[in-house]
Order: structure tokens, then sequence, then C-alpha cells
């Protein structure tokens, strides 16, 4: 998604503006661009398609040592990447950057006849628009700001400056996150907190319908109805090792390989082994309330969909008399779905910032059913509206690949579902089990990683030819494939899809053939024998199979078993997904493809 930074205080700008864009290129990005303003407001804008090294080429010829400027890596939504449409966008005196989708821009741009319009852009709209009410001196910068809002429809996070006041930056948002930095005679501005980090760990987290004047000193915060607001200073939750690579080529293997840690911090505090119980102080919600509920609505997009519906199948196993219904966000905030009484939502995100759940989130809200965040992005725009939640804790995960998120959600909904399952007094015996597992399974992700990875890479070489891949599983392991086929289309551009192995047979079965190769995860259990089965129907159109499984002796004529320790039971697949996440990392590997920013992709998709 979109990255935007700002800076005005004692030191460079540009440098600021540059190491800032940096840290935010893990969002994904196709053109970036920055202006600068001397003590005179004499403006420097520098921008440039591709990569932020093709903006520092611009910037070697161009070095200022102005102290105050915006900076913006942009995704494309209206207009291709190119210079002309990357942000900063000028309208007289004024410059903006901006995250986010005007919807009307078409219908204002039609009155503003008096701009020489040089872009395809939404936002050289909003930027005329502004400098509308701006030019004539009538309005002060935030005042003209204002102004435009109010006539615009869609999301922004915005930051503009005017050559006239070159000592203050106007920032505004809604529903596209931005962050504003206190430093010594310094105010740093980002769309995302690590943009800050190792500069400051003082930040105010602007609100949706928030606007602000910000100078070296000074954070004045208010609404678009004028009414002031007093901002929070909160401590920036993270530190600068974990947005680095600490010793790993990409952000993706060290994220996969970081999860016996982050699953830790998930569990933090939350599991009491010798009660075999779990605690969960987030969501908030009155053990009364707790033995009520009786539908659980999962939301989320991508991989925490995949996460929630994972986990609805844990908690239909060990909570009785509940139904859980696990969503898509973008389809579900559009259907006109009852949700019944006694329900609580889960609304599932990593980012906190993704446009389709938050929107869902605010379409439940509206039924008046409680939403619980499963959330990772502390101070995310998801964590601060819903009712309740729990972070997951992992850290930042820069890689847009989800990894690490995924394996702490599920267990994070699972210990949700266990809440529930205390409150309504299910047996111990019953959720023991469970409980135990889950504090085993850092040191058995741990081990499944350190025994796999080689072998893993060593296969990926294998099929990294196919253009075509099948991923399988039955019950547990049909959303753990799900989850393995995204991983690996997203990162490696396989056209990689998961079945349900009992849907085989009514259709998918007829694609097999020398094109495909097909990785099905193949748990111990009472459905083993249904799955060996369909292993089977697979092998008879001679597919290329690579099986995944716990059981000992695996002895169907596979291409390739690769066995996981069966120490653990329920959560077999979690370990299993491990395998698909390090085939999808070696895979992209072998290909030569960019691993933490696939094409086209984004780290959180903030517009719709
Ligand atoms: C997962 O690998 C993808 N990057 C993507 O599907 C992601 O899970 C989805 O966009 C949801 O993001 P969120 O968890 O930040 O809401």
């Amino acid at each position: 998604m979109c990255g935007i930074v700002g800076y005005v205080g004692n030191k460079n700008a540009q440098d600021f503006l540059i190491s800032g864009l940096k840290r935010l290129e893990y969002r994904g990005y196709d053109s970036a661009g920055i202006v600068t303003l001397d003590v005179k407001g004499e403006p420097t804008l520098l921008r440039a398609k591709g990569k932020i090294a093709n903006l520092e080429e611009k910037l070697a010829a161009n070095k200022r040592d102005d102290t105050i400027g915006i900076g913006h890596t942009r995704w494309a939504t209206h207009g291709e990447p190119s210079e002309e449409n990357a942000h900063p966008h000028r309208a007289g005196e004024i410059f903006l950057v901006h995250n986010g989708i005007i919807e009307n821009y078409k219908e204002l741009k039609e009155h503003l006849t008096e701009h020489d319009f040089k872009s395809q852009t939404d936002t050289e709209v909003l930027a005329a628009l502004i400098n509308s009410f701006y030019k004539d001196g009538k309005y002060s910068l935030i005042n003209a700001v204002v102004q435009a809002l109010k006539l615009v429809k869609g999301t922004y996070g915005i930051a503009v400056v005017s050559c006239k006041k070159p000592d203050e930056i106007v920032v505004a948002r809604s529903g596209s996150p931005l962050v504003i930095g206190i430093g010594h005679d310094e105010t740093m501005i980002a769309s995302d907190a690590s943009a800050l980090l190792g500069h400051t760990k003082q930040a105010i987290y602007l609100n949706d319908g928030e606007v602000a004047l910000v100078t070296s000193n000074s954070v004045e915060v208010k609404t678009l109805n004028a009414e002031p607001v007093s901002a929070k200073v909160e401590e920036i939750e993270t530190n600068l090792a974990a947005i680095q690579k600490g010793g790993y080529e990409h952000f993706l293997l060290k994220e996969i390989m970081e999860q016996p840690e982050s699953l830790k911090e998930t569990l933090r505090g939350r599991v009491n082994l010798e009660e075999g119980t779990v605690r969960l102080g987030g969501p908030g919600i009155p053990e009364a309330e707790l033995r009520q509920i009786k539908h659980l609505v999962i939301v989320g997009c991508g991989t925490a969909y995949h996460a929630g519906l994972l986990a609805s199948y844990y908690i239909e196993q060990f909570t009785p008399e509940i139904t859980v219904e696990t969503v898509i966000a973008s389809e579900y905030r559009y259907r006109n779905a009852y949700i019944p009484e006694n329900s609580v939502a889960l609304i599932v995100s990593q980012s906190g910032e993704t446009a389709d759940t938050l929107a869902c989130l605010r379409e439940i809200k509206k039924q008046g059913v409680k939403t619980i965040g499963i959330v990772n992005a502390i101070g995310s725009t998801i964590a601060r509206e819903v009712d309740g939640g729990t972070y997951v804790h992992v850290g930042p995960e820069i890689s847009v690949a989800s990894t690490k998120a995924f394996t702490s959600q599920v267990i994070a909904m699972v210990m949700f579902g266990l809440t529930i399952a205390q409150a309504k007094g299910v047996k111990p015996a019953i959720l023991k089990p469970y409980v135990k597992e889950i504090a085993k399974l850092p040191e058995a992700i741990h081990d499944t990683l350190e025994n796999a990875k080689g072998e893993v890479e060593e296969i990926a070489k294998k099929y990294v030819d196919y253009e075509h891949a099948i991923y399988l599983g039955r019950d547990t392991a049909y959303p753990t494939a799900m989850e393995g086929a995204l991983k690996l289309k997203e990162i490696s551009y396989v056209d990689a899809n998961a079945y349900a192995f009992g849907e085989l047979k009514h259709g998918p079965l007829a694609l097999i053939d020398d094109r495909f190769f097909e990785i099905a995860l193949v748990p111990k259990g009472e459905l083993y024998e249904k799955a060996a089965s369909n292993v089977q129907e697979v092998l008879a159109r001679n597919g290329h199979m690579i099986v995944v499984t716990n059981v000992e002796q695996f002895d169907l004529p596979v291409e390739r078993v690769i066995r996981i320790s069966d120490e653990i039971e329920h959560f077999a697949p979690l370990l299993m997904n491990l395998i698909s996440q390090l085939f999808a990392y070696y895979t992209t590997v072998a290909k030569g493809y960019n691993v933490d920013q696939p094409r086209n992709l984004a780290k959180s998709v903030t517009v719709e």
C-alpha cells in the first residue's frame, strides 16, 4: 500500500524522507517522490517511477539542506505508475501526498477548471481543490484543507505543505492511517510507525475525521468541525531490530523462522498449563455474556480469512451448541446477512488497516453486534474501533506474504474459543488436550522448521518449473491447504489452488495431468484413510504428488513424502503449514523473484 512520510525540524528533510520511504517499501509501491522547501519556500520536487533507488539517483544531483518536506511511495489506483502520476502533486503553492481513494474525484474535477491537470490521479484533484480555497488567501492552509475535505467522498491519509509557509505541515486522515512522531525540535509524520523507529518512541495516532497542524515543536489536532482534540501521545510499541532482517536474506524467511518466538509472545501470560486453561484479558467479555454466546462470525481477507476458517473447525470441535461462520470481508460487507442474537464477531487483521475488513467491522457494529479484534498492529484502526480485542503480538510483519501472523491468529482465536468453552462449563478433560498442545507448539514449530527446511529447499528446486499446483486436504487440513496455495501463488506466481479432498471427484480431478503437481496435507486421525484413498485417486491419474504427513509409515507410491513429528495431533495442520511456507519461499528464491515485495501486491490493502 502507499506510504507517507513528512518532516519538519532541525535536521535534513531529504535524508529523513528517503530513509522513511525505505522503511515503508515493504508495503508495496510502483513509484515514489519527495518535495522539500527551503527557508524562503523554494520547492525541490523529485519523483521517479519504480524503486526508491531511482529517486535517489535524482536526489544525488539535487541535494538540499532544507528542513521541511513530505514524501510518498505510490501503489497505483488511478493512473498508471509514472513520474507524472507519482506524488507529491502540486497545485499553486501547495504540495500534497495522499493515501486512499477520492471516490468523487471526477465530479470535483469538473469544477476545478482553473487548474492545469498534469496527471490522471484523484490526488491531483484533491490538491487542486485545496488550492482553490487557499490561493486567494481567504483561508489558512489548515482551513483550506478542512474546506476541501468536507467536499470529499472516499478515504484519505494526507500531508500538505505550502511554499508560503515553509514551517508547517497539515495532515488529515479518514480511513488511511497516519501517525505523528514527536521529537526534540522536530516532528515526523508517517503512514506506519516503522518509519519513525530510531527517531522517536513518542507518537500521536490520528483518528478518522481529524486534521492536524504540525510544526517542529507543536501539534494541534482538531476535527473537521473545528472542535479541538486533546491528542494522546503514545509509546511506539516496537523496535528497530524488529523491522530489520537480522541476518536473513529476506524478511519472509526471518518471519517464517521466528514463529517459535512470535507464538510464545502470543501465548505469554495467557496459558495456565497446570490448570489446563487459558485467560484472555483483551476481549473484556463478562463470563455471563460468554456463556450466552450462540454464534460466532469470523471476518477477514486473504490469510486472515484462512486463519479464521481453520480456527472455526477447532472451535466447533470443543465448544458445544455454537455455530461458527467464517466470511470473506469484501463479500460479507455487501450482503444483507442477519446476525442472530447472542453473536460475537471476530475481526481478523494483521495490519489492522485492511479497507474491506474495516468496512465490514463498521457494518457489523451497526447491527449492535459485539466485535472482538484479532489484530497484530498495535494502535491500528481496526484495533481502535473494535469493542475489545486480543493482540497477537508477533511484532512487525514486513514481508507481503503473511506467515507468523497466520499461526498466531489461529491460536489466538482458538484461545478465544476455549475461553467461551470454559465459561460454558465444557469438561476440562475435553479442553486440556488442546491447551497442552498449544503450550507445546512453539517447540514443535522450531523442530519442524529445523528438520524440514533443507529437504523442502531441495524439493522446491525439483518442482520449480511447474506453472500449476493443487493443494489438497480434509477437515482442518483443508483451510491449511488454502493458505498453502495462497502463499505459493502470491510470491512465486505459480497458479496454485486448493481443493477439499472430497471435492476432487466433483470436478478438479479433471485437471490432473503433467502440467500440475499436487501437495497433499495428510494428518493422522479418523479421516486419514479417506485422505489416503483420495491420494490414490490422484495417483491413478498419474499425478505428481508430494505428501506432507505425520504418520510413521506412508507407503503409497507418491513422488515425495515430507514427514513431520506426530507429537502434535490437533494442531498438526499448523506444522504442515510451515512446510507450505518454506516451499513457497524456496520456490520463489529458485525462480529469482522478489520474495518480500511480490508484483501487484501490497502488505496492507487500505483501498477497496
Ligand atoms: C497474505 O499473505 C496476503 N498478504 C494477504 O492475503 C493478507 O493476508 C490480506 O490482505 C489481509 O491482510 P490483513 O491481515 O492485514 O488484514
